[in-house]
């Protein structure tokens, strides 16, 4: 007897998208004393202007039940349709269990598959590849996919090279079934050459109790700013040109390009290496956003579509790259417009 086939020629698409920014805005001006800085150096090297940063009260889950709840109503549907939540972050602040079982007892989504993924600046892109993989394959329906991450929490203020990049919000897509390809191939990957570019430091281990607790700081991210910028330069370039070639298609067929948004001129250096036409919208939300790692790429695409409404349904790049070193994307058909 042949196993049944779960879902014979069975597509998946972004059904929607939903985004949620704190409300403090937080200026170039409110960080750079602590790292003689300046605002326009800032801007200069990395696109920031403002970025949101989440208050004391507010938890990353809170920040993922709200982009989650707007992504869900946007495709239509409602919490209890939701069969598998993948939540990517790095600043959930506990072990066990994962932040994708908050969200689902918070929405009251009973009986889903729920587990995080820790692919950092990339987690929203591996997710989005799962979730492509389960649709098709029938161990899913309707997959939330969240990114979220309140990093202010995990910041040293008084680091030149990493305390004005990271900020906090969530984003959150449903990915469900779909006549057409809604989804190309999703090349993921990693580079431990340089695992230890963007760390952070210490463990849980050192806290144990009977450690020596004298000179332990607080965890917080670290990284080597301009071997992570060389890096995301050359390698991620020549991702992003594999993942059009293996969608099948040509630099010309992108309407929107949405990588990760780590600095503006990483941003436009692989716009530039892809030979991505001119025609090509580029997100450039870290303007405004800053470095939200695993929450960037679907903040990004909320607010591309917000000012380019034209989009809905159209082809775009998404890459994302980070701490590891690791990398995923593909391309999708972005979400319709909501009804
Ligand atoms: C962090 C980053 C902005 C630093 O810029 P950089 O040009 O590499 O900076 P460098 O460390 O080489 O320092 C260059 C100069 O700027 C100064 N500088 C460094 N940080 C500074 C800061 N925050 N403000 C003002 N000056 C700064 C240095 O002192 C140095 O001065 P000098 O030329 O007089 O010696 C940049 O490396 C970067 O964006 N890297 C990628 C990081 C990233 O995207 N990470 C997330 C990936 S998911």
């Amino acid at each position: 007897m042949a196993i049944k086939n779960p879902a014979p020629s069975r597509n998946a698409r972004i059904l929607s998208v939903g985004a949620y920014r704190p409300p403090r805005v937080v200026p170039n001006s409110e960080l750079v004393e602590r790292i003689d800085s300046s605002d326009e150096w800032i801007q200069q090297r990395t696109g920031i202007q403002t970025r949101h940063w989440a208050g004391a009260d507010e938890s990353v889950t809170d920040m993922a039940v709200n982009a989650s709840r707007i992504a869900i109503a946007r495709a239509g549907l409602t919490p209890q349709d939701i069969d598998t939540i993948i939540f990517a972050t790095i600043t959930y602040p506990y072990q066990t269990p994962s932040a994708s079982t908050e969200v689902a007892a918070r929405l009251d989504i009973k009986g889903a598959a729920a587990f995080d993924i820790g692919a950092a600046c990339a987690g929203f892109s591996y997710s989005l590849g799962l979730a492509n993989d389960m649709v098709r394959t029938g161990s899913a329906t309707h997959v939330l996919v969240i990114g979220a991450e309140k990093i202010s929490d995990f910041i040293d203020l008084d680091d030149r090279a990493t305390s004005f990049i990271f900020a906090d919000g969530a984003g959150a897509v449903v990915v469900g079934p779909s006549v057409e390809v809604g989804i190309g191939a999703t090349i993921m990957g990693s580079d431990v050459e340089n695992r230890d570019a963007i760390a952070m430091v210490p463990s849980w281990i050192d806290y144990k109790p009977g450690s020596d607790l004298t000179n332990l700081a607080w965890p917080v991210i670290h990284q080597e700013g301009q071997k992570v910028f060389r890096w995301a330069v050359y390698e991620v370039a020549k991702v992003g040109k594999r993942i059009i070639a293996e969608s099948g298609l040509s630099p010309a067929d992108i309407a929107a390009f949405i990588p990760h948004q780590a600095n503006e001129r990483i941003i436009d250096s692989l716009a530039k290496s892809m030979d991505l036409p001119e025609s090509v919208i580029v997100a450039r939300d870290i303007r405004t956003t800053g470095n939200t790692s695993a929450a960037s790429i679907p903040l990004a695409m909320d607010a591309l579509l917000e000012e380019h409404p034209d989009l809905h349904g159209k082809t775009a790049l998404l890459i994302g790259f980070g701490a590891g070193l690791v990398y995923a994307g593909q391309v999708v058909e972005l979400p319709p417009q909501p009804k």
